[in-house]
């Protein structure tokens, strides 16, 4: 079969973990998708400067030239930021490309738009990274859990404040010190405050509400707090109480006593008693509670920030994307929700 012809945009902490992965495995890749999967090209912001595991001769920092050459049938997005990853994501699905992409801030607020154009183009528009790192989250959702009713999600979404909230409970650090370290780790968004305002937090309520409900729920919809007034003293006072202290995002679809239905979704953060389930996920773990009509409560739990964890998240899209074009698929449908109607918002 032909290859398929991948450019990856942004080589930092998961873009680096995506190429590594691409040029270890495509022998495996190759047997799952049914054809190669060959790496086109690698933007960055300077390509002058050598990166390891990638050829030089891939480097550019142009990433539109990139996403325009023909021999390009993928985009993976790992840029960050919004305005320039929407133009380059529009020109790839416009020009009839598959896009995968783990930026939250993005999709928050244009996935209805992008799902649009990858409708429109009949290519496909993947995201699984872009909501709890490594834990698939966003497939259960659209498409094991397409024919049940989804009535709550809720957990812990932002793995930065999760590694400085279990820090400060063990050792009694301030979150200032930890946010340092949550960065050379490679959990921290390049700007953290975005995770310590809860800011990345909310970004994925939007995108789990807007799935999980079928509606377009955006980043301004979602009630925020972050994590900064939060002490040590605070997690002292709370481990008094048998609780600790973690940053939770909820969605919850409400039906008024009229039949009209509501959706609330917020982040805060929470006491939770030890006991609780949510209580143990500590570090860069994240863990996301799902409860529908007929399946009752489901937990998805792994590491939810971190470059190769989120690579892995990549990477199956990418093969699902990559599959689809050799086989003339399209699909799952995570972009069904973009034309259904919105449902007015309840901030809590
Ligand atoms: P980084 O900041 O580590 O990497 C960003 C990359 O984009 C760098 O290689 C940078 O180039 C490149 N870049 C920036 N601006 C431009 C530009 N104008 N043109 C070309 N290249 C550019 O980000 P992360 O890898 O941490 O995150 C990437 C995305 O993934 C974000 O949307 C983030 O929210 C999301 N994400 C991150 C997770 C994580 O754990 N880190 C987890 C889930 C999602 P250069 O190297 O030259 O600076
Ligand atoms: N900064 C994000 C976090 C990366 O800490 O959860 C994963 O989305």
């Amino acid at each position: 079969a032909r290859p398929i012809g991948v450019a990856v945009l942004g080589m930092g902490n998961v873009g680096a973990e995506v190429v590594r992965i691409l040029t270890d495995s495509d022998g495996d890749i190759r047997e799952r998708v049914g054809a190669p999967v060959v790496l086109r090209g690698v933007a960055v912001r300077d390509a002058s400067v050598p990166r390891e595991g990638v050829d030089p001769a891939l480097l550019t920092s142009d990433p539109s030239a990139l996403v325009a050459r023909e021999d390009v049938d993928i985009v993976v997005e790992l840029i960050g930021g919004v305005e320039l990853p929407r133009t380059l994501i529009l020109a790839a699905l416009e020009a009839g490309k598959s896009v995968i992409t783990a930026n939250k801030a993005l999709m928050a607020v244009h996935a209805g738009e992008l799902s649009e154009a990858a409708a429109r183009n009949r290519v496909d528009l993947y995201f699984e990274a872009a909501v709890a790192g490594a834990i698939p989250v966003i497939r259960p959702l659209t498409q094991s859990l397409a024919g049940d009713s989804v009535n709550r999600v809720a957990g812990i979404v932002n793995g930065t404040t999760n590694y400085i909230l279990s820090e400060m409970a063990e050792t009694g650090a301030v979150y200032s010190e930890v946010l340092a370290e949550a960065g050379r780790l490679g959990y921290a968004e390049a700007d953290p405050t975005a995770d310590v305002e809860g800011y990345d937090a909310a970004a994925k309520a939007a995108i789990l509400a807007s799935i999980a409900f079928h509606s377009r729920v955006t980043a301004d919809d979602v009630y925020r707090e972050g994590i900064t007034s939060i002490t040590p003293a605070d997690l002292e006072a709370a481990a008094k109480f048998d609780c600790t202290i973690k940053l939770l995002a909820i969605c919850e679809r409400l039906t008024e006593d009229d039949g009209r239905e509501r959706i609330s979704a917020r982040v805060y953060p929470a006491l939770i008693p030890l006991e609780h389930p949510l209580a143990t996920v500590n570090g860069a773990f994240n863990a996301v509670v799902v409860e529908s009509e007929n399946a009752g409560r489901l937990m998805f739990y792994g590491q939810g920030a971190g470059g190769a964890p989120t690579a892995a998240a990549v990477m199956g899209d990418l093969v699902m994307a990559a599959r689809n074009r050799v086989y003339g698929g399209r699909g799952p449908l995570e972009s069904t929700y973009a034309s259904l109607p919105v449902a007015p918002i309840d901030d809590v």
